[in-house]
């Protein structure tokens, strides 16, 4: 009996423990789901999205020559111009060209469409592009990244494909 009683105090006494420290436990808890979902919907956003970031220069040359993006997932792709040189005469831009395309009739179009920021109006070539910019310049594009394989981009500003180009792999 006296066994049985001692165990309902221990039982009751650690109820009321464990009672008081749910209390707390809990608290801490709605905090840290809180958090948790906040990151969670960065993380889920940037998982569901390729965000990639390319820069040109006054040297003419882009400093990555290979992109990585994953299929499936819209790619957010950010071209900055470091440089301080004018559009006109150090312009760049990032043209993504379709599987199949020849890069030297393509730029060679693109060379004499002034009009339209060398990009050739005709051409069905073209996933997608950027603006033409000038040093201290940036443009934010997003588009769908195409099917698994790899891609040729360049800058279509006459005279810089030869050197501004690189391939972006879609895994
Ligand atoms: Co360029």
């Amino acid at each position: 009996m006296k066994k049985i009683q001692f165990l309902s105090i221990a039982i009751l006494s650690s109820f009321v423990i464990a009672c008081g420290g749910k209390k707390e436990e809990e608290k801490k808890d709605e905090g840290f789901q809180v958090e948790r979902a906040n990151s969670d919907d960065k993380k889920e956003e940037a998982a569901n999205t390729n965000t990639v970031a390319l820069a040109g220069n006054d040297s003419m040359l882009f400093d990555k020559n290979e992109l990585r993006v994953e299929a499936g997932k819209p790619v957010t792709l950010t071209l900055r111009h470091t440089g301080v040189m004018q559009k006109i005469s150090m312009g760049h831009n990032f043209v993504l060209l379709k599987q199949g395309t020849n890069v030297a009739e393509f730029a060679g179009a693109a060379a004499s469409a002034r009009d339209t920021d060398y990009i050739p109006a005709d051409s069905d070539a073209v996933i997608a592009h950027t603006k033409m910019l000038g040093g201290g310049e940036s443009d934010t594009i997003t588009f769908d990244a195409p099917a698994p394989g790899t891609y040729d981009y360049i800058c279509s500003f006459p005279g810089h494909y030869a050197v501004m180009r690189g391939t972006l792999v879609v895994e």
